[in-house]
């Protein structure tokens, strides 16, 4: 491992970067979106036409409290296109927003409150109403209204940032939820994970029409759910079916998280599929 990083493994359902630290993980993954973003800020300066805007959805947990303040801090800090990226969550807990488990919270306590993100860039999930269900109409009308011009289609993130449950689920896509089989609404209420809440989440089919997926995998308890996923063993696990059409998918992981594929020979990409497009340097 040169550098803390391994060089990209092109898998079956993406790539994979093995970070030696959680640490080196966050600086990777903080690089990773600096350097979509930088990349897409470069196309829209070119084009000139079109909302000069860039669309970054997070997820919630522990995982991400790192990479956000690596991306809050020098050297990305400074050369971060702040000015262009909205920023909107992944999944939610039905908690309230200053609850210690609010992954709206951790946003702001990592994100929004430590970096110079322009305060109507922000687009958190409304957890202040009584009803969840009314907070996932919410929050669908509100994207509707961000991604104009998709009717009948699906807005298209520039790069969406999850993690993994050590039972495969990713946002709040539970193994097993009726949930993963929604074809045709953007966002859905879910039960279960750890805390138990219900909680709101970004359907598949928005996650499949997205850009770039990043996935942030650290800690061996990760290790075993990860080796099935990328030896495309994953089943139908919901993690497993992130899997955007005209997208990449990357996955940064730690030593720890990656422990079970030292040396493992995992089945090369099939021939003509989206996801083995070559994804950038870590
Ligand atoms: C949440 C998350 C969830 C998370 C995984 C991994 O609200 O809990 O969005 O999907 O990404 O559970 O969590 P950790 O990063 O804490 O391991």
């Amino acid at each position: 491992m040169e550098g803390g990083v391994t060089k990209g493994r092109d898998l079956l359902s993406g790539r994979l970067f093995v970070l030696s630290t959680p640490e080196e993980l966050a600086r990777a993954a903080a690089g990773r979106l600096w350097g979509i973003t930088r990349e897409r800020a470069m196309v829209l300066g070119r084009s000139g036409k079109g909302a000069r805007r860039i669309t970054v959805a997070l997820s919630g947990g522990n995982t991400p409290r790192l990479t956000l303040s690596a991306l809050s801090s020098e050297p990305y800090r400074s050369r971060f296109p702040w000015d262009l990226v909205h920023f909107y969550q992944v999944d939610e807990r039905w908690v309230s927003p200053d609850d210690a488990l609010s992954n709206q919270r951790m946003l702001r306590e990592t994100l929004v409150s430590r970096a110079p993100v322009p305060p109507d860039h922000f687009h958190p999930i409304d957890t202040s109403l009584s009803d969840p269900r009314e907070g996932v109409r919410r929050y669908e009308e509100m994207l509707r209204r961000a991604f104009p011009g998709t009717t009948g289609g699906l807005p298209r993130f520039d790069a969406v940032l999850l993690g993994l449950g050590a039972d495969g689920h990713t946002a709040s896509l539970f193994p097993g939820s009726p949930v993963l089989e929604e074809g045709i609404d953007w966002v859905a209420k879910t039960e279960g994970g750890d805390p138990p809440v219900p909680r709101i989440t970004l359907t598949l089919p928005l996650l499949n029409a997205s850009s770039h997926v990043i996935f942030l995998v650290s800690g061996k308890e990760k290790s075993l759910v990860l080796e099935k996923i990328l030896t495309g063993k994953g089943g139908g696990l919901p993690a497993s079916r992130v899997a955007p059409r005209r997208g990449k998918v990357t996955f940064l992981a730690d030593k720890d998280a990656a422990s079970r594929l030292e040396g493992k020979s995992v089945p090369p990409p099939r021939g003509g599929d989206v996801r083995d497009r070559k994804g950038g340097a870590a």
